[in-house]
């Protein structure tokens, strides 16, 4: 039977010292609620429960896939006892195993969920919890265990006696709960000193009811980084981030400075890449085979065919750049283009909602916006393709083998045929027919000995007079 999830992440997070809701705090480019949704996804749980709190809609709005999860309201933190038990009318009738994960712990992965959720049924346990070994415990709740190694109880350190506080072995905040143990949430009765219903009562309430109880201490400190404070946040960054280059190296991704580099866990990248500093890979982003990414260059939901090649200190959005593309240095790719096959943009051009055919060039400075541009065409330096007349956008199409020349502009609506070519300086208003010549600029007037004449008419230059000392 397919588990149901359940996301903590009503807390009030007042540690974080922040407006934002804790749990929306971003990590390589999502929230932290956002990374354990996707872990959780990977399970494939028959339903997701989120528990949210202040700010619901802003926590709501920000998911990336809400259809796929339901949300319960948590109107006053009251721990995260109370908060569970707000998810019990939408997992009544499931008969799933509930796995509770705390929305502020992003670097949890699906593997040891699935390991966790493997030895809880193995075992028979009513009731489960994930636990790690901590370098240091700090705030987390400690797992006490007899002397024949029973867990009996979780002690938060606020509650936990010196002795206590020395045991390393602590709780993940993942549980994995059968159904007829949810009931037990009712017995948990209020901390006094924290005002809240602590979730982890329910251990020494199932133990002390005779139900099977067990630890796996099958996590490691950095997975379960639970984030309560700026400064965890700061090492959650760090860990993702080494851990999302360290998988790409691992699958034969060069890196020249790992540092500097940005990458987003949802992007892919082939191998034989070689990504040079201060790049930014964000969304969805999609890298092939032997790609050169050079430094500081921004790529946002985008594909690159293999071999394409981005030059220094370009941006490319929501775009396609296909196989061997070369784009930049300083381009800007906007939304809704499509880079051909062996094509080349070059320096200062922007292009936008734009084709751009197999072995086209646009090497220098120009706007091309609403085109549709065949294959083999050359875009000379300085054109302008004028798609906007002040309130609507309007296309410009140009054929195969078309060259156009330096500093023209083209009026859109406007076709230039397969083949043509347009002259340099020209504005085009009109179709130009395939195979022809289009030129529109004034005809050029050479006047002989013009020059000769005008120096003899410029007055002479002063002699610069040396200033002498007096
Ligand atoms: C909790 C555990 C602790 C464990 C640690 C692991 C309890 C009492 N303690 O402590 O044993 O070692 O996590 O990281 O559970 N939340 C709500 N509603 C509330 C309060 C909290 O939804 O009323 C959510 C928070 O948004 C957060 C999660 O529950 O995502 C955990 O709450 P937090 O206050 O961070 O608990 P910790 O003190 O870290
Ligand atoms: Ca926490």
């Amino acid at each position: 039977m397919k588990p149901a999830g359940v996301v903590l992440a009503a807390g009030l997070g007042k540690r974080m010292n922040a407006s934002l809701p804790k749990v929306l705090h971003a990590i390589q480019g999502s929230s932290m609620l956002q990374h354990v949704l996707n872990t959780l996804q990977e399970i494939k749980p028959q339903k997701i429960v989120v528990i949210v709190g202040k700010n619901a809609a802003d926590i709501i709005s920000s998911i990336k896939n809400p259809e796929s999860v339901s949300f319960v309201y948590q109107k006053i933190a009251k721990g995260t006892g109370d908060a569970l038990s707000k998810a019990l009318p939408l997992l009544r009738g499931l008969r799933a195993t509930v796995i509770v994960v705390n929305g502020d712990t992003p670097l949890v992965n699906s593997h040891t969920l699935r390991k966790f959720l493997a030895l809880h049924g193995r075992k028979g346990n009513d009731l489960s919890l994930l636990s790690f070994s901590a370098g240091n415990p700090g705030s987390y709740g400690r797992i006490i265990r007899n002397d024949g190694g029973e867990v009996l109880s979780v002690i938060e350190d606020r509650d936990a006696t010196t002795e206590q506080k020395s045991i390393t072995e602590v709780n993940s905040g993942v549980y994995a709960i059968e159904p007829e143990v949810l009931h037990l949430l009712k017995e948990i009765k209020l901390n006094e000193r924290k005002g809240e219903y602590y979730l982890t009562d329910i251990v020494h309430i199932a133990k002390s009811k005779g139900l099977k109880v067990h630890a796996f201490m099958i996590g490691s400190e950095e997975e379960f980084l639970g984030v309560n404070t700026p400064v965890e946040l700061d090492r959650a960054r760090k860990l993702m981030k080494k851990r999302v280059i360290s998988k790409w190296r691992g699958k034969g991704v060069h890196f020249i400075d790992e540092n500097t580099v940005f990458i987003s866990p949802e992007v892919k990248i082939g191998k034989g890449t070689t990504i040079y500093p201060n790049v930014h890979l964000e969304g969805c982003t999609r890298l092939g085979k032997e790609c050169t990414i050079f430094p500081n260059v921004r790529i946002n939901n985008s594909i690159l065919e293999d071999r394409a090649v981005i030059k220094d200190s370009t941006v490319i959005e929501n775009s396609v750049i296909k196989k061997g593309g070369a784009v930049g240095p300083f381009a800007h790719i906007r939304p809704g283009s499509e880079i051909g096959t062996g094509a080349k943009i070059g320096n200062f051009v922007e292009v936008k909602k734009s084709v751009i055919g197999t072995g086209t060039k646009a090497s220098h400075l120009s706007y091309i916006g609403d085109a549709k541009i065949g294959r083999d065409v050359n875009i000379g330096a300085g054109t302008i393709t004028c798609n906007y007349d002040g309130r609507v956008k309007h296309t410009t199409t140009i054929g195969d083998g078309v060259f156009i020349g330096s500093d023209s502009q083209l009026i859109a609506p406007v076709r230039v045929g397969k083949g043509a070519y347009v002259g340099a300086g020209s504005t085009i208003t009109r179709d130009v027919p395939p195979k022809s010549l289009a030129l529109s600029r004034t005809g050029q007037k050479n006047i002989m000995d013009w020059a000769k004449k005008f120096e003899i008419k410029k007055p002479k230059p002063k002699s610069k007079q040396r200033k002498t000392d007096k």
